[in-house]
């Protein structure tokens, strides 16, 4: 017995010195984030020809010090929340100066980008902006200096434990498909583009996949024919149906998508989450969540609508907590909240610290959830 317990004792320190050995460097889990505007955390900012802005007030007012930083919103992203959540970092903007090894090796990057889409030719009359291949691209980069900097093996672990989102797909439709100028809007039908769509997206994953992403998470899209710009386009200021059963359609097949990607890739767990019906409720009910505007932007040029961005001279609601949309475009701080939340609760996220077993490595910060999908 105390034999067989001194040989197990001496194979747990064997155990843990190798381990030291061949992992001397302990890797922190960080996020790599690809989206749109409800993602980017400045890189537009860094886009100067880029018509897709938030650099001016009021953008920006309940984050930080209430200056413009390049969310597109008035506090925080919907990635911000559930990170923090997670007991995760905040990565940096790609295109910040500040970024080099360390800081990725200790937060991570966010690579989206107002006006960027999962398909290359998605948002182009914003001139500049990160599509999901060119944030694969850049993604690629940020490996090669990683490897150069703690090598091969190290970076694979590291690249392997990362969390990844993938949150895109609203500029798609919004601008691009529904939008004539753009030729997919008269080369496909609604059941062949939601298809191409989610074959992209698909291909996108998988390529994510090979390049070492193993815990990803996608956010499918809200009811964005009820964005306060979509509303404007009836004259009776109603949610666009069309463009709602447009993102239905998305989810339901990104969702399965998803889900054949987990059971197909080598150790993928890989999670689809949206937030629809909640938001779709809020928009509603407001007032049962205790909001009080699920139609109109808190932030907007007087009675001109739609404004197309908020700018200095604009005219702010009176409590930006009880207004669902902040612009035009994108839900307030206080929405993001409860898209989070919901998105939380639906993909039964752990924070990555709450980890039962004493093993090196932290567990899974997507656990099984009981409503799979
Ligand atoms: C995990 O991290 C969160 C956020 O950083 C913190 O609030 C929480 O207390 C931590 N939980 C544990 C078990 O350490
Ligand atoms: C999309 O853009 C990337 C570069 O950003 C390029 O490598 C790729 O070939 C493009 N794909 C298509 C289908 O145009
Ligand atoms: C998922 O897999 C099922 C069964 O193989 C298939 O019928 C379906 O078309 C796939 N869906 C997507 C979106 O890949
Ligand atoms: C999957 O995980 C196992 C066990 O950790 C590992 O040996 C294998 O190389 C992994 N495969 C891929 C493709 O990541
Ligand atoms: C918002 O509050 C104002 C003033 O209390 C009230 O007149 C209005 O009906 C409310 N709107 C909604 C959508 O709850």
């Amino acid at each position: 017995m105390i034999k067989y317990l001194n040989i197990k004792t001496l194979f747990i320190i064997y155990a843990i010195t190798f381990s030291f050995l061949v992992h001397g460097y302990n890797c922190k889990i960080v996020q790599f984030i690809f989206g749109d505007s409800l993602s980017d955390v400045g890189n537009n900012k860094y886009l100067s020809k880029s018509l897709a802005q938030a650099s001016l007030p009021w953008y920006g007012i309940d984050f930080g010090n209430g200056l413009p930083n390049g969310r597109f919103s008035n506090g925080r992203t919907v990635a911000d929340i559930i990170g923090d959540d997670m007991g995760l970092p905040r990565p940096p903007a790609f295109l910040d100066p500040s970024l080099n090894e360390d800081v990725i090796l200790e937060n991570g990057v966010n690579y989206a980008s107002g006006g960027g889409g999962i398909l290359n030719e998605t948002g182009s009359y914003f001139v500049q902006r990160f599509g999901l291949y060119k944030q694969i691209e850049l993604f690629q980069g940020t490996q090669e200096l990683i490897r150069g900097k703690i090598g091969d093996k190290e970076a694979e672990k590291f690249f392997q434990e990362a969390r990844y989102v993938v949150a895109l797909g609203s500029n798609d439709f919004i601008n691009n498909y529904l939008m004539p100028v753009y030729s997919d809007s008269w080369t496909y039908s609604d059941n062949t583009f939601v298809q191409y769509l989610t074959q992209t997206l698909g291909d996108q994953l998988t390529l994510l996949h090979r390049l070492g992403a193993r815990k990803l998470m996608v956010f499918g899209l809200g009811p964005m024919g009820c964005i306060p710009l979509q509303r404007v386009l009836s004259t009776s200021g109603g949610c666009q149906d069309k463009t709602n059963k447009l993102a239905l359609a998305f989810n339901q097949e990104s969702s399965q998508l998803v889900s054949n990607l987990t059971s197909i890739l080598p150790n993928a767990t890989f999670r689809f989450g949206d937030a629809y019906d909640v938001v779709n409720d809020l928009i509603t009910n407001p007032n049962k969540y205790g909001f009080n505007n699920s139609d109109s932007p808190c932030c907007s040029f007087g009675k001109i609508r739609p404004a197309l961005t908020c700018v200095p001279a604009s005219m702010l609601c009176k409590d930006r907590s009880k207004y669902v949309f902040w612009d035009e475009y994108h839900p307030s701080d206080s929405a993001n909240e409860l898209i989070a939340k919901e998105m939380m609760k639906k993909l039964g996220f752990k924070p990555v610290n709450q980890t039962e077993s004493p093993s090196p490595s932290p567990g899974p910060a997507m656990a099984p959830s009981t409503d799979d999908n």
